[in-house]
């Protein structure tokens, strides 16, 4: 009988390993310099050739190691950091499984020079995961580790690297993560002899976001402070209006640990509501805190993804944590940033305003909510509203006013929107829009995409006010409808949004119920082109100034353009 199952040599079992923990140079970098910071680092440098193919050395002034232990470092499962699986729970050491080195040492050149006291080192040679050489070495206190040619020995994998130039890209975003995830440690990173990275240790956060992302973006952000239940999230992201739809960055942590998460990341993207256009994506720097043990780290060979307990309230904090932050620019801005009262105007409650827009009830200067400011309202009450006359509509598409700051010009359509959007994300989410039976229901033909879309959307379609009926084939009859001001054609909207959904226009929002209003408020508003009145511009802006959204409108555009006083005395040469 011949034997057909046999224990691998450990050699072979450690290069299977290595194709998971070292898939490329970046990630053998990763683990040596998270070595040096386990070893209490505070100055790592960083030599890499070739993309790292030829040489990927980390130097650093750490704790070193004893000759006994440098050499069973480079043994599998050899690890001073955890001594059983009970110590996994909650671990706080980079490393864990004591399987980097000997991973990489098996597929590669490896050279470890160590020493725990200045002067007295050791230095042990690795070729592909054997030991080739123990001896003496002068040193100072720390470990240096080379590993060259990587996966010289095997030949499929090498064969997988990318050009050197990718690879070098690869070793570079690794060491700026690093560098981030240890603002207290010094890197230096040198490539192909020209040096890349320079970073002081003992650096602040902030000061360490802007040493690596540069003044240009982070000049872009504003700091995020949250924290709720298990959670605190801290961090930067980038302000609205500065979200391109191309070359952002990101940078996720947990409990200082670098980690990627992409859902995790639209959830801080849904923090933004709408006020950014959907194909825009912001620049996110984020922190999660949280007791270890409610995090597993050891669910990726690389450690690069984990695993949360309470997920779901880990994403609903991260939302609320970016819109607070977003929420708080605009609260900290001037009021006359994008809030520009005319006099005369002050901001209300929504509550305060009859639900009357470009209807016939439109509240009295003197109702509730309405204190003139300065001598704009004064003695005026009753017949004569104060803004009659103050509020001009030009090209029946802006509404233009004089303000304290300067001359405002406000675009009746993104106004209205903004207006229409809040209402409907608060009716989506709470009892639902007040709604109008139709005395003649109105029948609509539908294709069998937007007959699914509906299927799959009715709830959305009745909390904003739409009672839909299904009459056999392809037909559907309209009972009721929702009425956002008397100048809507709830028809025509219905059939756009049905339209949209079913042509899978909504995908790529965090929220799509948040996709789903800005539709309807695109819609639903007035359009450019309309004429308005003084009563319903000034209804328009009272109820503009009392929404909470940030100053752009739900496709990122502005809603308000200021004229500053000061540039028009500039023009007329007055200043
Ligand atoms: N730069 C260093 N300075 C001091 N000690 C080191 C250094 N690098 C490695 N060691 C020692 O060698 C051991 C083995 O390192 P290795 O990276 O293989 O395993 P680990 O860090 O314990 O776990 P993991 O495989 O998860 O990285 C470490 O536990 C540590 O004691
Ligand atoms: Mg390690």
């Amino acid at each position: 009988m011949t034997r057909r199952i046999a224990i691998l040599p450990d050699a072979v079992a450690d290069q299977i390993a290595a194709g998971e923990v070292v898939e490329r140079p970046s990630s053998a970098l990763k683990e040596l310099v998270e070595n040096a910071i386990d070893a209490g680092a505070t100055r790592v440098r960083i030599e890499v050739e070739n993309g790292g193919k030829t040489l990927i050395e980390v130097a650093d002034d750490g704790s070193g190691m004893g000759r006994e232990d440098a050499v069973l470092a480079l043994d599998r499962h050899a690890t001073s950091k955890i001594r059983s699986a009970s110590d996994l729970v909650g671990v706080t050491t980079f490393g864990f499984r004591g399987e980097a080195l000997p991973a990489i040492g098996s597929v590669s050149r490896l050279t470890l020079t160590t020493a725990e006291v200045d002067g007295e080192g050791t230095e042990l040679q690795v070729v592909g995961g054997r030991l080739e050489h123990v001896g003496p070495a002068v040193r100072q206190r720390g470990t240096t580790v080379s590993v060259r040619g990587l996966f010289f020995n095997t030949p499929a994998r090498r064969k997988f690297l990318r050009s050197a130039a990718s690879e070098s890209r690869s070793t570079y975003e690794t060491t700026a993560t690093l560098a981030l995830a240890h603002p207290a440690v010094g890197i230096e990173l040198i490539q192909d002899g020209q040096v890349r990275l320079a970073i002081p240790p003992h650096q602040q956060e902030a000061d360490r976001l802007l040493a690596v992302w540069g003044r240009d973006l982070v000049g872009t952000m504003v700091p995020v402070q949250h924290a709720a239940g298990a959670f605190r999230i801290s961090g930067f992201v980038q302000r609205p209006g500065d979200a391109g739809p191309s070359g952002r960055r990101t940078q996720l942590f947990v409990n200082g640990r670098p980690f990627r998460d992409s859902f995790l990341l639209r959830a801080a993207e849904a923090g933004y509501r709408a006020a950014i256009h959907p194909g825009d994506r912001p620049s996110l720097y984020l922190r999660v805190d949280l007791d270890p043990s409610e995090v597993d780290v050891n669910v990726h060979p690389s450690k690069l993804e984990v695993r949360f307990r309470d997920r779901v309230g880990l994403e609903r904090t991260m939302e609320d944590a970016v819109r607070q932050a977003i929420g708080a620019l605009v609260a900290a801005a001037p009021v006359g940033d994008w809030r520009p009262m005319p006099a005369g105007l002050s901001r209300l409650d929504a509550g305060e305003l009859a639900e009357s827009l470009f209807g016939a009830e439109v509240p009295s200067a003197s109702g509730p909510g309405v204190e003139p400011t300065g001598d704009g309202g004064a003695g005026v009450a009753g017949a004569a509203d104060p803004l009659a006359g103050g509020l001009t509509q030009i090209f029946d598409t802006y509404i233009v006013y004089q303000a304290a700051e300067g001359v405002v010009f406000v675009d009746q359509h993104s106004a209205h929107e903004r207006v229409l959007y809040e209402r409907v994300m608060s009716d989506l989410s709470g009892a639902g829009a007040p709604a109008q039976r139709l005395l003649l229901p109105a029948t609509l033909e539908l294709s069998d995409e937007e007959l699914d879309a509906l299927e799959r959307h009715r709830e959305v379609f009745e909390r904003v006010g739409y009672t839909v009926d299904e009459f056999g084939g392809r037909t559907v009859v309209l009972h009721a409808v929702p009425v956002p001001h008397p100048k809507f054609d709830a028809v025509a909207c219905f059939r756009d949004m049905i339209a949209d959904l079913a042509g899978g226009r909504f995908g790529g929002w965090a929220n799509p119920l948040e996709r789903f209003a800005a539709t309807f408020a695109c819609r639903a508003a007035v359009k450019a082109g309309q004429r308005l009145s003084q009563e319903e511009m000034r209804e328009l802006l009272l109820r503009l100034f009392a929404t909470d959204l940030p100053p752009h409108d739900v496709h990122g555009r502005s809603t308000i353009v200021q004229l500053p006083r000061e540039e028009l005395e500039r023009r007329f040469g007055r200043r």
